[in-house]
């Protein structure tokens, strides 16, 4: 069985399409096979892993309308071990679409549920909204992962993220919990990124999981999705190429655990 997990912060820019790349890629790389689902309109993840969004067909918007199954749509990536749902624009109509069926928080899990597969992990790189896209990737997956921008208004929202977790829980009783926070774009040498780091200890340190690796600030992982391949292939010896292979064997150090599944 896969562990599904989502990587999910209704904030922009933080850093989920980043991690959901090079997370996955850093995975592959220790010999687990890996899938990413593009939750995301922008199609960011489908570019960065070298996929043209633009001449798809099967994507995750004809998961969602019925018309393909997730084997249909699977593309394999340039990375030994990491293949991708894609997505492109076509998916910017579904909410609506979605909001007029039975169900509509539950149409990705329904879709998983029947997919008999050999993945380890499936990560869902969740775009930047609490919508119905959002809600359907919380329903489907086992737990999330939580990116958290190291700058000054790193908290804010979070409260209403929480909450919509907690609702996917109690209505649609499919609980997510929080497989670990991860600071982003964080730099322990500033007081900004201290603070920051502080204050989501102060916020989720009694009670959650805050990885031990933190992701610094590095141009090569914005550089690397205009090559199509993910950093930790296009640079192995930055700092973020690092970062994210730590992050990597945290994971496969909480295998097992059950404890987030
Ligand atoms: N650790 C990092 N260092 C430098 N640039 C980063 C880092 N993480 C993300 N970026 C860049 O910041 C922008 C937003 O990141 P992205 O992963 O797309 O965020 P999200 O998916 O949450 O919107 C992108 O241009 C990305 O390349
Ligand atoms: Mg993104």
């Amino acid at each position: 069985m896969s562990e599904i997990i989502a990587i999910l912060n209704q904030k922009g820019g933080c850093g989920k399409t980043t991690t959901a790349v090079n997370l996955s890629a850093a995975l592959a790389q220790s010999d687990r096979k890996v899938l990413v689902i593009d939750m995301d309109p922008q199609g960011n993840a489908t570019t960065g892993l070298g996929i043209n969004k633009n001449n798809q067909t099967n994507t995750i918007y004809s998961i969602l309308t019925g018309d393909n199954s997730i084997m249909e749509t699977i593309v394999e990536t340039s990375v030994p071990q990491l293949d991708i749902v894609p997505s492109n624009i076509d998916l910017s109509g579904a909410e609506l679409e979605l909001s007029k069926t039975i169900g509509p928080h539950s149409i990705l899990k329904e879709a998983l549920d029947g997919f008999v597969d050999n993945y380890d992990y499936i990560f869902i790189d969740v775009p930047p909204s609490l919508g119905l896209l959002t809600l359907n990737s919380i329903v489907a997956s086992d737990s999330v992962i939580i990116p958290i921008q190291a700058e000054f208004y790193a908290l804010e929202g979070m409260a209403d993220l929480l909450q919509a977790m907690e609702l996917v829980k109690s209505r649609l009783n499919s609980p997510s919990p929080i497989k670990g926070i991860l600071l982003t774009l964080y730099d322990s040498r500033t007081r900004l990124g201290r603070d920051v780091y502080n204050n989501v200890k102060q916020y989720f340190g009694e009670t959650e999981n805050i990885f031990k690796t933190t992701i610094p600030r590095n141009v090569k992982l914005a550089e690397a999705p205009s090559h199509g391949i993910p950093c930790i292939i296009y640079d192995e010896e930055c700092s973020g190429t690092e970062a994210y292979q730590n992050l990597a064997k945290e994971i496969i150090s909480m295998e097992g655990q059950g404890d987030n599944k």
